[in-house]
């Protein structure tokens, strides 16, 4: 039988994989609960209705889409957004606001496979509800800051692309386009993508030309009260250099109403690492009007993120630093006489069960090679078992020194005191 492949677009996590993608993991649950924001859950399925109705553009064409056995047309979810705001519409009475939540998750898009973008990839989600206020952008802006940062990227790696809805709504009523806004909006979605010439063409059937959209771009940065309040609070905060202001950021979602914004390095060109914004009415809409919150919040994708760790090398260093701190094995049992292999089995026992990373060879093995094992799991310490047992010797690896001590009952209290 030919060799079965993963599908396009789809990861094998091998064990160094995961240990990036925990280390990716760990960094978000640690930024999000440092500014306080708790984690939530959604299921991986939902009706495809949902994600039809509330995500729209490109994403409702991108569904894996199937009839489950009992007939219903479900979708395994493209993103969390419309499940979020599923689950606060039914549910916001039983949380204070605001609520300050994140989730980390896979999520499936069927798209072109390509660098940065799969058709499954991890999404960090973080999302202030039930405040209206601009301190809420400023506070979600100032966290994706503080994932990169905390990574070990700095001013000059990366960007916050800011523009608001609001001032294309504008332009759009001022051009006649209420109707066709939407559509107008797609062609602006795709700004850095095409050429003038092509950007040109698109724009005609709205009267419009690619120079009058352009020079509307470039005044941005006297566009609106809002963005201003935004860019005035990241400064205040010290984090003026991280964002810059780009009307050409609209964003492809539905749901988005104000402020909307966009991840990018600066040193690579690669895709974008995170996106995100304000949807104050998709809650309302949700529950026919029942409850009406207001919300902001961004995804960030592993993808790219992991892309951009590997071609940095401060962030790949500090990476492999916390990796290796990381060791899979604190100590390491060398069995010199095989006879001698059960009390090993009861050493190892004593300190698994006091939380010592404990390993040791299940088969006979050369002496020296069960010492090449042991510095290659990055374990600390070897502890020679052999025919003086219970004497044994615990060696230092790092510091080539030993000492001879007996196995007792409190043998691991004393392993414990050196590792700490
Ligand atoms: P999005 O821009 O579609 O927004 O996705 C956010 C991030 O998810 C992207 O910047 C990218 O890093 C990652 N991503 C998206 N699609 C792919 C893909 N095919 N492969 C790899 N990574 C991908 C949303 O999904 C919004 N729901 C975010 C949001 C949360 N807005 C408000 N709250």
């Amino acid at each position: 039988m030919a060799q079965i492949k993963t599908l396009n677009g789809f990861r094998d996590f091998a064990p160094e994989d995961c240990a990036i993608r925990n280390y990716i993991f760990a960094t978000w649950r640690e930024v999000a609960r440092r500014f306080g924001f708790v984690e939530y859950e959604v299921p991986v399925v939902e009706s495809s209705e949902l994600y039809l109705k509330k995500s729209g553009g490109e994403i409702a064409g991108q569904l894996f889409r199937f009839e489950d056995q009992g007939g219903r047309d479900i979708s395994i979810r493209p993103e969390i957004t419309p499940s979020l705001a599923r689950l606060v519409a039914a549910r916001q009475r039983e949380f204070q606001k605001p609520m300050k939540w994140f989730q980390m998750g896979q999520c499936f898009r069927y798209e072109r496979p390509q660098k940065g973008r799969l058709r499954e990839f991890y999404q960090y989600n973080v999302d202030l509800i039930g405040e209206e206020s601009l301190e809420a952008d400023i506070e979600l802006i100032s966290l994706s800051i503080e994932v990169l940062r905390t990574l070990g990227f700095e001013a000059g790696d990366f960007v916050v692309r800011l523009s608001h809805r609001g001032a294309w709504q504008a332009f759009c009523e001022a051009k006649g386009l209420t109707e066709t806004a939407t559509d107008f909006m797609s062609v602006i979605d795709k700004w850095d993508k095409l050429t003038p010439e092509k950007l040109d063409e698109q724009l005609a059937p709205f009267s419009l030309s690619y120079d009058e959209v352009k020079s509307f771009i470039d005044a941005g940065a006297e566009s609106t009260e809002e963005i201003k309040t935004i860019i005035a609070g990241l400064e205040a905060r010290g984090l003026g250099d991280f964002v810059k202001v780009d009307l050409a950021i609209v964003r492809g979602l539905a749901y988005y109403t104000g402020t909307v914004f966009e991840l990018f390095d600066l040193q690579h060109n690669m895709r974008a690492v995170a996106g995100g914004g304000r949807y104050d009415d998709l809650i309302s809409t949700l529950s026919d009007g029942a409850s009406d919150l207001p919300v902001i919040g961004f995804g960030m994708g592993d993808v790219v993120l992991r892309n951009l760790i590997e071609a940095t090398p401060k962030a790949l260093d500090k990476m492999q630093a916390t990796l290796a701190a990381d060791a899979t094995c604190d100590v390491y049992l060398v069995i010199a006489d095989d006879e001698k292999r059960a009390e090993a089995g009861a050493v190892a026992t004593q300190l698994r069960q006091a939380g010592v990373k404990t390993d040791y060879s299940l088969s006979s093995m050369k002496f020296g090679k069960q010492f090449q094992r042991a510095e290659q799991l990055g374990a600390q310490y070897a502890i020679v078992i052999g025919s003086e047992f219970p004497e044994l010797k615990i060696k230092n690896l790092a510091e080539r020194s030993e000492e001879t001590t007996n196995f007792t009952e409190d043998f691991a209290a004393l392993v414990l005191d050196k590792l700490a």
